[in-house]
């Protein structure tokens, strides 16, 4: 595993930027996968700056995400603060600013009459795409990746899963309370690649940020293998993996 530190956010966001413009560079029709949170919006700011004035081409990067929401969906009728889909978030803070092609962007649909169908389906697709080339990704608070909470097998596939209280009060002040929608009507559900999906990509790269990150990443980077921190399973991951964290976050590692 290769740890790197920077200074700060954006030098974190620098570097994760500069390793996925790597990975399109030497595979034009690479496979991402992609994630969300208020960490990625560096990295996709700066993937954003490399292609306007770098001439970084998306045009045959086809992209999956981690995870959605279950039961909202992204509603482009709506401001963007009243919709909280994820598909909206990756809209408005990256592929609308690239040339990726529309039918290349793969994220989980919140709003599926069959989620179980769909999930296998999602799967399929992976699959079909010869699977992930770098997948990214944050930290939840309680140690989660994707939406896959304490307590998720190491081999669990894409799914649906209850989200924690802790993720719950997390991405309320992270995201629902600016939008005014109150925490009782937030989902409480969501759709995830699960963790062994996650390590069957061919390399994963893990950013993480601030202070209140500090101790979950040492856990999860150097803490035992368990499940009750899922993040634990990139230490038992076969292929390349990079961890890009800022001072703070690197301050509770030994
Ligand atoms: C959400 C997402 C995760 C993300 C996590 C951390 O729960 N499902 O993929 O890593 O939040 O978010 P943040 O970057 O805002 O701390």
């Amino acid at each position: 595993m290769d740890i790197i530190i920077k200074e700060n956010y954006d030098e974190m966001s620098k570097c994760a930027a500069d390793i996925i413009a790597n990975c399109i560079k030497s595979k034009p029709s690479c496979v991402l996968g992609l994630a969300t949170g208020s960490t990625p919006l560096g990295t996709y700011r700066e993937l954003i700056k490399i292609h306007r004035e770098e001439g970084l081409d998306f045009s045959q990067v086809r992209t999956f995400n981690l995870d959605e929401y279950l039961g909202i969906g992204m509603d482009l009728s709506k401001p963007y603060e009243e919709d909280q889909s994820y598909a909206r978030f990756m809209y408005e803070e990256f592929f609308k600013y690239i040339n990726i092609k529309k039918e290349n962007i793969y994220i989980p649909d919140g709003l599926t009459k069959e989620p179980e169908k769909f999930c296998q389906w999602y799967e399929d697709m992976i699959k079909k795409a010869g699977g992930i080339d770098l997948q990214l990704l944050g930290i939840g608070g309680d140690g989660h990746i994707g939406f896959n909470e304490p307590g998720s097998s190491f081999s669990s596939r894409t799914r649906v899963i209850p989200l924690t209280e802790q993720t719950l009060n997390d991405n309320y002040e992270s995201f629902y309370r600016k939008a005014k929608i109150k925490k009782e009507d937030m989902p409480h559900f969501a759709i995830t690649m699960g963790i062994g999906t996650i390590l069957e990509a061919k390399q994963l790269l893990m950013i993480a940020s601030g202070k209140k990150k500090a101790k979950v990443i040492a856990r999860a980077l150097q803490g035992p293998v368990t499940t009750e921190v899922p993040a634990s399973a990139l230490q038992i991951f076969n292929g390349k993996v990079t961890v890009v964290l800022d001072r703070e976050a690197a301050s509770e590692l030994s």
